[in-house]
């Protein structure tokens, strides 16, 4: 076989293995979405009188997956049960349920996760008269090192009793995945005395060997930010999704996982992330992030639990424009899209990305100039905030390119902004709630095609 023949069997080949890919990744989604539809309507269905509400407020799918559970154990004890996110519910669903079981986190600082924030608009700021016919159970979900612990849920239960609802039992709050209050939730929906439950839907812990450590911005007057990567060390199989994140666990620390968007995809066969040091103010290292970027050794192995993050990943989007937002190590998110956007041969894709300074703190600029040139970007936007008198920032870059966003937004794009909450998140909802009316980000928010990953 000559050259020119090698190619073409070269480039063959990779067309059949492209294809094979994009279906396997289609049958997977559809029977992802087939098996949750199922599932719903065997739960809804058997028992008598209409289902138990089971509605969930959720950013990374805690309350998602106890939701899911919840509906189980009603099941399990006879009473049908339909499941919604909050998003999905209106003052009138409210009205006609009957009883509904709230399970909801709280995030910023003391707000409703994404997937309540339009209920908490619309709803519970809105003219509901009376919900006197409805009989409620409130499971909120936080974290005492944040000052306003469960205040979310608190705030809906509270919402509830002035409207008239009547509490079924006490709001129950968990502490960072507290087992005994996971198990007086548990009791109360299946009616007996319960095991202990978990509140994570992550797999099993597992080590992975640390195999690369690289530094991505010397030079930077910001923390160093280095990429990591790691293998699995007993050699076990490990599956995620672009957009998942893994939790790190701490000996030092048990009680308090940390979190890391993963940067990679499965077929990168390692698991990647970008990780930005933290100094405490007496000097020391973060916990987390210390020994990441510092005292782990090359060699060395850390254990990580891999969180499926349906709220961040590509899901009903696959097929959509993106537009891809974010700062600093939020890059890690969307690079992990992009990495799957690439394989899949998707090329409607617009990051939009920030730091500080061009010189030190354009991270992933060879992937992300190589992306550019092959096409996987459609279109970059970068806004390096010192690079000039003024402060310019993502959110400043979207707006002066506001005409482009609602295009993208009206051929269908959906948008993901992963990194910091303050400051750049709050920022960018703004700057598009300027752009598109809040009418229409609501809609974005209800359809999932406004998704974060923030922190
Ligand atoms: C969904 C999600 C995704 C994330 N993704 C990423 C990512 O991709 N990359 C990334 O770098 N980070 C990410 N994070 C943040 C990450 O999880 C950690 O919060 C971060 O690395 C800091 O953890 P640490 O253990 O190093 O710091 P900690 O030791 O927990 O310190 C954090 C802060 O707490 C305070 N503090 C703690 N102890 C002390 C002390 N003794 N004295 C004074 N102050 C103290 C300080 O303000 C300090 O800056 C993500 C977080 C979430 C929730
Ligand atoms: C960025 C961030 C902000 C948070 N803010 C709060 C808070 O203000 N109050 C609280 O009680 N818990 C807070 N939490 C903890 C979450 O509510 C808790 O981890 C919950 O289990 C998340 O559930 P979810 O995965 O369904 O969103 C926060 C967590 C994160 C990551």
């Amino acid at each position: 076989m000559n050259d020119s023949s090698l190619r073409a069997v070269g480039a063959g080949m990779t067309v059949l293995a492209y294809v094979a890919l994009c279906t396997s990744v289609y049958w997977r989604q559809r029977r992802i979405r087939l098996e949750n539809a199922r599932a719903s309507a065997a739960l809804a269905g058997g028992g008598a009188g209409k289902p138990a509400l089971v509605l969930f407020a959720s950013q990374t799918g805690n309350a998602e997956t106890l939701a899911w559970k919840t509906a189980r154990w009603l099941h399990e004890r006879g009473t049908p049960s339909r499941l919604m996110p909050l998003n999905d519910v209106d003052a009138d669903t409210l009205r006609t349920a009957g009883s509904a079981y709230f399970i909801a986190s709280t995030y910023g600082e003391g707000d409703a996760p994404d997937g309540a924030s339009l209920f908490a608009e619309r709803v519970m700021g809105g003219a509901v008269a009376d919900l006197s016919s409805l009989r409620y159970a409130v499971l909120a979900l936080g974290d005492r090192q944040y000052a306003n612990f469960c205040a979310f849920g608190r705030a809906l239960d509270e919402w509830l009793q002035a409207k008239g609802a009547k509490r079924q039992s006490a709001r129950i709050e968990v502490d960072n995945g507290d087992a005994a209050q996971l198990a007086a939730w548990q009791a109360h929906c299946s009616g007996s005395d319960a095991e202990a439950v978990t509140e994570s839907p992550a797999s099993a812990p597992q080590p992975w060997r640390l195999v690369r450590r690289t530094l991505l911005n010397e030079g930077s007057v910001g923390g160093p930010i280095f990429e990591l990567a790691f293998t699995p060390a007993l050699g076990h199989e490990a599956q995620w999704e672009s957009g998942d994140t893994a939790q790190i666990t701490l000996d030092s620390d048990p009680g308090r996982p940390r979190e890391y968007s993963i940067a990679s995809i499965g077929a990168d066969r390692e698991m990647q992330f970008l990780v930005r040091q933290e100094r405490h103010p007496d000097g020391s290292l973060g916990a987390a992030s210390g020994l990441l970027t510092s005292t782990l050794v090359i060699g060395e192995t850390a254990t990580f639990r891999i969180r499926p993050h349906h709220g961040f990943r590509l899901g009903s989007n696959a097929d959509r424009p993106l537009i891809l937002i974010g700062n600093g190590t939020g890059l890690a998110g969307l690079r992990s899209h992009l990495r799957a956007r690439a394989a899949m041969g998707q090329r409607e894709n617009w990051l939009v990305f920030g730091e500080r300074n061009e010189r030190c703190d354009f991270l992933c600029r060879a992937e992300i100039e190589a992306w550019q040139r092959e096409g996987v970007l459609g279109r970059l936007d970068l806004a390096f905030s010192r690079d000039q008198e003024e402060a310019r920032y993502v959110q400043h870059r979207l707006l002066q390119a506001h005409e482009d966003v609602s295009q993208w937004v009206a051929r269908g794009a959906a948008i993901y902004v992963c990194g910091s909450l303050n400051g750049m998140a709050s920022g960018v909802d703004a700057a598009l709630r300027q752009i598109l009316g809040v009418e229409a980000m609501g809609e974005l928010s209800a359809s999932d095609r406004y998704r974060r990953d923030v922190y």
